[in-house]
This record gives structure tokens, sequence and C-alpha cells, in this order.
């Protein structure tokens, strides 16, 4: 079963009447997959136990007609008005105990049991009632997790959920002390009991309960992933299970997340009203967030939603230029992606995303997108075709950790450091030298690359270090930078030995004192030429290493 190129379509949103001229329409095309059904609880589930999937059924019917297959996601994003109406404490709550309220999306706490009790029920009763579907070929859980919480939930439930989390972690109270460094500012807990979520402060954070909290919060997402993904597969176990990701969004570790998928899916908004600057080229960005996604599971995927036309909720982005969607498809499919869906259909009439363009405007007449997107399938489809299950052989790794991520963002040193920008520094230099990458994590296998970048790699484990050490023993080549080695797992700063500690051989160097570039660039000649430098500088002492670059005094 392979499938070229789908569209989300969301038939609820339109008369009955309509569906089969849009499913001609998608054939003519060159549409074979739909992904629908995501966002509509309350239509499937109006009243609690009383299913109504007729319609859903007759759209799935419309569509196989014209010879189009589709993916049903999990309505888990929406829970309906009776729902919180009826049980208002899984409207998850923010960071300053706030609870966030129905009327958008996302309106639900995932560890919160009398949520999960309401998808248990309806996601038996749809995967029951689609198992035996052969049009129905796959599910997507939820949509896009780990984005809409503006910083996940802070509730009784989820704070009940982290100190069972960090009870499983530490074992007993004093270890859990000891890694937190409690001893500073009197924070030394008596019991798990006593932990809260990391709510808002009167006045700074703690950095190591922060990072527990962080990956906490990605083992949260992840866990409600695989928990409806068991109900999914032991219901209807010969249907793909795969989920719309979304680049290099830090909410929960895509690695952990890829690993319940049979493939990988991304979305894809190049010109999203997010990012609102067109004149800044950011071909290598996308190109990194396509590359980080074949990386999971090194294989081919798909792209569940892939722009089609101007992007908006209230405000709107630019109008993709003629030939730019087609553009940004072809740049997915040259770095893996084997199925390319278009988001959306047609332009919805209603709603907070009236301005989030389909294929089709809101009068459903064909116009300059689906032109060109129809153009573009007729033609990319043989290369398409040919190229189902190519992979790359790429000789750069790029080493990406969402720990290291977490810790840096916790404590960014310099106010521009960020962990993504400095790695995507080194990916857009590759990438401006046609030299492919492939992202790895800590515990892949470094052996196939000529050249391993671990980019900002503060915290430092045994098991890590013996990697590194063993992949330059063999040859690699790596490349380190500053921070390395400075912290341990729990964000704690090492007491013993210089800088950078456990990394001090392979770097042949011994830092003496380093200083933060503070409204200012630094001076670094190297090979005859000057070059700025910025953010950090670390100063050293060679042992066995050789300076190749110098700094000179700061401008
Ligand atoms: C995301 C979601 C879609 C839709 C689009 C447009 O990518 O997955 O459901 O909301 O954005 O906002
Ligand atoms: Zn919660």
């Amino acid at each position: 079963m392979s499938y070229l190129f789908g569209v989300d379509y969301y038939p609820e949103h339109w008369p009955k009447e309509r569906w089969a001229t849009d499913a001609a329409m998608m054939r003519e095309m060159g549409i074979s997959i739909v992904r629908m059904a995501e966002f509509s609880w309350a239509k499937w589930e109006p009243r609690e136990g009383e299913f109504h999937f007729e319609d859903l059924d007759e759209a799935i019917e419309v569509l196989a007609r014209e010879g189009i297959d589709c993916i049903l996601g999990t309505p888990s994003a929406a829970p309906p008005a009776w729902i919180i109406r009826q049980d208002p404490e899984i409207e998850p709550m923010d960071a300053r105990g706030l609870r966030r309220h129905f009327g958008g999306r996302h309106h639900d706490c995932q560890s919160n049991p009398v949520y999960r009790a309401h998808i248990r029920r309806f996601v038996t009763a749809f995967a029951a009632h689609y198992a035996k579907n052969p049009h129905v070929v796959g599910f997507q859980v939820d949509n896009e997790l780990g984005n809409s919480h503006a910083d996940l939930c802070y509730c009784p439930s989820c704070t009940a959920r982290f100190q069972q989390w960090l009870k499983e972690k530490y074992g007993g109270i004093d270890a859990l002390n000891r890694c937190w460094g409690t001893a500073f500012w009197s924070q030394q807990y008596d019991d798990f009991s006593q932990i809260d979520a990391p709510r808002q402060t009167a006045s700074g954070y703690n950095p190591s309960q922060m990072l527990d909290w962080k990956c906490f919060c990605s083992d949260l997402v992840c866990d409600f992933h695989k928990w409806q993904a068991d109900i999914l597969r032991a219901a209807a176990p010969d249907k793909f299970i795969t989920h719309n990701l979304m680049g290099f969004t830090e909410k929960v570790s895509y690695y952990d997340l890829g690993k319940q998928l049979d493939f990988a899916s991304h979305d894809q908004y190049p010109g999203g009203h997010f990012r609102p600057r067109l004149d800044v080229p950011i071909a290598d960005t996308l190109a990194s967030e396509l590359d980080f996604i074949r990386s999971l599971k090194n294989k081919p995927f798909w792209i569940m939603e892939q722009q089609s036309g101007i992007t908006g909720w209230d405000t709107l982005g630019r109008t993709p230029r003629p030939g730019q969607i087609a553009l940004w498809a072809t740049q997915c499919i040259a770095h893996g992606a084997d199925t390319v869906c278009f988001f959306r259909w047609r332009s919805c009439t209603f709603g907070t995303e009236q301005y989030w363009h389909g294929i089709l405007p809101h009068n459903g007449e064909p116009g300059r997108y689906y032109r060109e997107i129809k153009d573009f399938m007729h033609q990319t489809a043989p290369v398409l075709a040919e190229l189902q299950g190519a992979m790359p052989k790429n000789e750069a790794g790029i080493l990406f950790s969402y720990r290291q991520e977490y810790a840096i963002d916790i404590q960014p040193h310099h106010p521009q450091l960020r962990y993504l920008d400095h790695m995507k520094t080194y990916y857009s230099s590759l990438y401006r030298r046609n030299i492919g990458a492939d992202f790895l994590p800590e515990d892949a296998d470094f052996s196939p690359y000529r050249v391993l970048i671990a980019p900002l790699q503060f915290l430092m484990t045994k098991a890590l270090s013996d990697k590194l050490h063993a992949y330059v023993e063999a040859g690699g080549t790596l490349v380190l930078d500053m921070r390395a080695g400075i912290k341990d797992e729990h964000d704690l700063a090492f007491d013993e030995g210089p800088l950078p500690g456990m990394l001090a051989d392979l770097v042949g160097a011994r830092l003496t004192e380093y200083d933060c570039l503070r409204e200012m660039d630094g001076l670094v000649h190297w090979d005859g030429k000057e070059y700025p430098c910025h953010l950090w500088s670390d100063i050293m002492d060679l042992t066995t290493g050789e300076a190749v670059a110098v700094y000179d005094k700061a401008v």
C-alpha cells in the first residue's frame, strides 16, 4: 500500500451534497488518501456513550468510490462542551494556577484519569467501528501533541503524577534532595508529597527541578500517546499509527514518541503566519526539520499537513508565490517524504481557522492553488513513485538532545543563546555545502558517520563520554564546542578537575576561564583571516591539543 498524495479533509464542515464533487476533484488531482475526523468528537458522540459514526461512514464511502482511502484521527485534542461541563477538572491549569477554558482546542489535561476514561470509551468504540473497514488504513492519535498547551499542565492530577515520576526516578527523598541541590534557598523536602509542579514562583527556579519537570512533561505526552495507541492496536491491529509531528518543537521528545509510530509524519508550514519575515530565507531551517523527522525512525516519512495557501488565524501570512507550494513539497520529497498530504482541502467559512487557506478557496471554486498543486502532483507522481523507500546515506551526524536543549533553555547563559539556533548554525553550514546530515540521539550508533557534530554538550554522563571517546578512537571526527562537559545529568556542576571534565583529554585543553560576550563581539584569527565570535568565549591552556585559531582583543 503506498500513497503519493493526500489531503486533510473535514467533510463535517460541508453539506453532504458536496462530498461527491470534492471526492471526484480530489481523484482528478491525484489524491489517494485523506486524513479526517481528528477534531469532531462532539459530532461522533453528542451524548455520553451515544455514538454516531453514520456521517463519517458515508464520507468514507463517498471517497472510497473514487479510490481514496483514509486515516482517522482520534479527537482528544478537542473534548466537547458536554464533557467539560460535566467534569471541569479536565481543563488544564497554567503555571499561575489558572484554568485554561473551553472555546479553543487542547483544553485538556493529559494525565487526568476522568478525562482518560472519556477517551477510553470513545477510542474503544471508534477503533472497533473502523477495525474492519478496508478504506480506513491508519490512525493518528490526537493532533500535534506538544502543541497548543502554552506551558503544559500544572493541575493537581499532573502534580501527583510528577511526584510519582520522581519517586520512581529517585527512590527516596534524600536522593532527590541531593540531585536537586535543595540545600540552596532552603528547598529541601521531607516527602515527595511536598513537591509541586514548578508553578510561578516569587523569584527564580531550581534548574534541576525544571529539568526533571520538562522530562516529566515529555514522558507524560508519550504515555498519553502510547495509552491511546494501545487501545487502537488492540482493536484494529492491521492499521498503521502515525503522528503529525512539528519539526523541532520541544515539549515532547520525538525520539521517544517516534518509537511508538509505524512511521513518522510532519506538518510543514514554510510560510506560516508565525514566520512573518518572508524575506529571511529559511530553506535550511525547513531542511533541518525534514532531516530530523526522517532521522527519527531512519526511514522515509509522510507530510501530514503541507501548506497549500495563505495561513492565518487572526492575522495572516503572505500568499505563496506562483510555484512556491510545489517548491516546498518538492523539498519535502528531496529530504525523504514518501507521501505528501496538503492542509486543507477547502478554506473553512467559520471558526478560528477561517483564514488558514486550503487548496480550494471558501467558495469551493478551483483557483491558482488548486491548479498549481494539481500540476505538481501530475508532474511529480512518476518520480515520487520511483523514490518510495529511498534513503540518503549521510556521512555527517548532528547529536541533537532534548535534555541538552532543556538544560540550555533553562539557563541560556547569554540572553541570545538558544540551543536550537546554535545547532542550526552547524546544520546551515553543512547545508550550504550540500552535505547531507542525520540527527542522532545520544544512544544512536555514531560509527557510520565520518563527522559527528555535538553542539552544547552541557550535561555529561560517563556513558555519553565513553561513546564519544570510542567514536574518536575508531577514527571519527568529533566537533565539540562551548559548555561541553560542565554539568552532570541532574544539572549540577561538576566539582572536581579541570573543565571540560570528562572530555578534557578529547579536547586536549583545560579551560581556565570563560567570558560571556554581552553586548559585544569577540575576534578570532584563523588561517590568516579574521572572524567575529559571538555570545561566548572559552579561554584555555593547551595540553595535548594544537591551536588552529586564536582570539584577538575584542572590538
Ligand atoms: C496545525 C494543525 C491543524 C491546523 C493547522 C492550521 O498544523 O495540526 O489542525 O490547526 O495547524 O492552524
Ligand atoms: Zn493536568
